[in-house]
């Protein structure tokens, strides 16, 4: 893609000029063509300047999670290559929904900003402007429907390996989907599904991280944080993003080719839940346990004041002493 090359062109020159004549010889396109991009890029947030003479010099980039600027540190397959950027939109687990049977396997699709972004059981998820990962991952792996609970996790310990590479802070798992940085949350994850009985259609996998983000509503600011306002220091969205989808598609690939006996062991390290006493709300009611482990299928084992052990798949998980949970 032309749009793609020149932007390539133009980092690998960045703050030096390069004159429209060499652009157009290079993309092998006229400079017409190349003048009309260049202004594209303008109106997009790239500092380009323009010399009569001398050409065009890349000042900066934008910070958008534009194709663009993450894909020069994706390293996947498969996941991201095809790959769907909004400034805004409702949510982008929805445009996941609503595509997903027309797009191949991987597809991502990233938003700057969400209007209704949504958590589970119902909740609505903050997504403000340009400050954190806004994204949803359509995969449609050959498992049985009860198995993509899994998947979750998978997603889980790929944020949590892209997070301690790029941020290098303590971060762990409150499980199944919570990704918890100094007992507050920095991610969710909201994994939705289409199958038949013994067949998945597709799985969205909804990742939400706060980055960059320090405008936390009042109810928010005891349960919610950012990896800047933990760190101090600004996080690199694009590199954490393409971070998220290179661990992403590795463990999913483990975990497809050897199972959740793999990824079982990383899941139970970057617990913050384990060893904890926890409270476990379902429509019926709410249990209080120690939560034991994590079992060969991805199920809490919780025990009981009496010791019964309990398996649980789903449900909202309070941790004591963490966020709500005192
Ligand atoms: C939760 O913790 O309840 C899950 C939050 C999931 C938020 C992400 S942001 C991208 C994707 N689109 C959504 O509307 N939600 C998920």
């Amino acid at each position: 893609m032309l749009r793609q090359r020149l932007i390539r062109f133009l980092k690998e020159n960045k703050g030096e000029y390069i004159s429209g004549q060499k652009l157009s010889e290079q993309l092998n396109v006229s400079r017409t063509a190349i003048w009309k991009h260049i202004n594209e890029l303008k109106n997009e947030g790239y500092q380009i300047k323009s010399h009569h003479k001398l050409g065009y010099k890349l000042v900066s980039e934008p910070d958008l999670l534009i194709y663009e600027e993450v894909s020069p540190y994706l390293t996947t397959n498969f996941i991201g290559k095809n790959y769907i950027h909004k400034l805004t939109i409702d949510s982008t687990n929805n445009l996941a929904k609503e595509i997903a049977s027309k797009v191949p396997d991987g597809t991502v699709i990233i938003a700057e900003e969400q209007s209704a972004g949504r958590g589970r059981l119902g909740r609505s998820w903050l997504s403000q402007k340009g400050c954190g990962i806004w994204m949803s991952v359509i995969l449609k792996p050959n498992i049985q429907p009860q198995e993509a609970i899994n998947l979750t996790q998978v997603a889980a310990i790929s944020v949590v390996k892209a997070i301690e590479e790029l941020s290098h802070v303590e971060n762990k798992i409150k499980w199944p989907n919570d990704i918890i940085v100094n007992n507050k949350k920095v991610c969710g994850i909201l994994t939705e599904m289409s199958s038949e009985i013994d067949k998945i259609n597709y799985v969205v996998i909804g990742i939400g991280v706060n980055v960059n983000c320090y405008n936390f509503p009042e109810e928010l600011k005891g349960k919610a944080t950012s990896l800047n306002l933990e760190t101090n220091s600004k996080v690199d969205r694009k590199k954490l993003t393409a971070s998220i989808l290179n661990n992403l598609e590795f463990y999913y690939n483990t975990y497809l080719q050897k199972g959740f006996e793999y990824i079982r062991p990383i899941c139970i390290a970057k617990s913050i839940t384990i060893g904890r006493e926890i409270k476990v709300i379902y429509n019926e009611g709410e249990m209080v346990g120690k939560a034991v482990t994590i079992d060969s299928n991805g199920s809490l084992i919780v025990e009981t004041k009496e010791g019964k052990r309990l398996s649980i798949m789903s449900g909202d998980v309070s941790v004591r002493g963490l966020l709500d949970y005192i």
